[in-house]
């Protein structure tokens, strides 16, 4: 495993990080309480086995804070793990929770389900434009002067409004946004699958991604296997979000060099986000031990600049 460094958190942090909404996915979540939390609790002890240290979840997913806080405690390794949780999500109807009582209220609420006093890494889960983020800074400040947050950060932000966003915490003496969790795979999606979410891929993004790289800024890739387009049988929900011929293509090459390696095509496909020449850390869900290995396997694949760009477009 490989560790990266986020301002803010005195801890490495894996470059892969479990994505704790498989936690809740309908493979665990239909299995009866104990042997769901079995299997969880055998996924997390793996994942950290492996030297995986950091774990994204989400005040939206579920039981999923709940459970990687039992098991933190179970396993009495707070210290040395990274927990990556995420508030402000917009409510049920869609109308926007970005203002400070929000932030409040949803950060003490992870707290408590995870039962720990201190999350690593507070992500904002959504941006609203016209939302004051003044006042949504400052709460969060707050909160880091309690101890209550390490590092803040926004998922799903333009690089734009990132910018504005540390532009003005800079000239308040506030902590700015440390790092930003946005989508990132080899494939590109058609279109958003939620509102409001952001990638870093595509053509359309050629500006965010230099503007990244010059920044330094760590970037939280979820969905970094696209949500299953590398995996056999694809799910319908990854061949809507993701099956272009342009991507089926990225897939082929992907498997060619998966066969010509003696790797697996997932391991090209992360070993894609992770070899990019920007601060990566890849977010990847799974449900099985096997496939878990499989992932953090990836990390001793490096691809160089050609291979990165033969992938993506197919010329050498
Ligand atoms: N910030 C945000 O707005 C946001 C949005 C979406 C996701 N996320 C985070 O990102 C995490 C990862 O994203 P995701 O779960 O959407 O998608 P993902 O990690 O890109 O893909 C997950 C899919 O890939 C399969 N898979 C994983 N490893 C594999 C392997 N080695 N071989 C074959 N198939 C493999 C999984 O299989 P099985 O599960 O069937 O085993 C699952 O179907 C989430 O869990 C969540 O924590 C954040």
């Amino acid at each position: 495993m490989e560790y990266g460094k986020v301002a803010g958190i005195d801890k490495p942090v894996s470059r892969i990080v479990f994505g704790g909404d498989r936690l809740r996915t309908r493979r665990v979540s239909q299995l009866p309480a104990r042997r769901r939390e079995r299997r969880a609790l055998e996924l997390l002890d793996r994942a950290i086995e492996l030297g995986c240290n950091a774990f994204d979840t989400a005040r939206v997913y579920g039981d999923s804070e709940r459970t990687l806080g039992a098991w933190i405690r179970r396993r009495r390794i707070r210290d040395e793990v990274v927990v990556i949780s995420k508030g402000c999500h917009p409510d049920g109807a869609g109308y926007s929770r970005l203002a400070a009582q929000h932030v409040s209220a949803d950060l003490h609420a992870s707290l408590k389900a995870l039962g720990t006093d201190y999350i690593d890494l507070y992500l904002l889960h959504y941006d609203d434009p016209a939302a004051r983020i003044e006042a949504v800074l400052e709460r969060l400040n707050r909160h880091v002067e309690a101890g209550e947050i390490a590092a803040i950060g926004a998922s799903n932000w333009s690089h734009q409004r990132i910018a504005a966003a540390n532009a003005a915490a800079l000239s308040r003496g506030w902590k700015p946004l440390r790092a930003s969790s946005v989508q990132f795979s080899l494939a590109d999606w058609t279109r958003p699958p939620w509102p409001g979410a952001v990638t870093l891929g595509g053509d359309s993004e050629h500006s965010a991604r230099q503007w990244y790289a010059e920044s330094d800024l760590p970037v939280f890739a979820w969905s970094s296997l696209a949500r299953g387009f590398f995996s056999q049988p694809m799910s319908e929900w990854a061949a809507t979000y993701f099956g272009t011929e342009t991507n089926n293509r990225r897939r082929e090459r992907a498997r060619d060099f998966a066969h010509d390696n003696h790797i697996t095509v997932a391991q090209v496909a992360l070993a894609y986000v992770l070899s990019h020449p920007l601060r990566v850390f890849a977010v990847v869900g799974c449900t099985t031990e096997q496939k878990l290995a499989d992932d953090i396997g990836a990390m001793s694949v490096k691809l160089d600049e050609q291979t990165l760009h033969w992938l993506s477009t197919g010329q050498r």
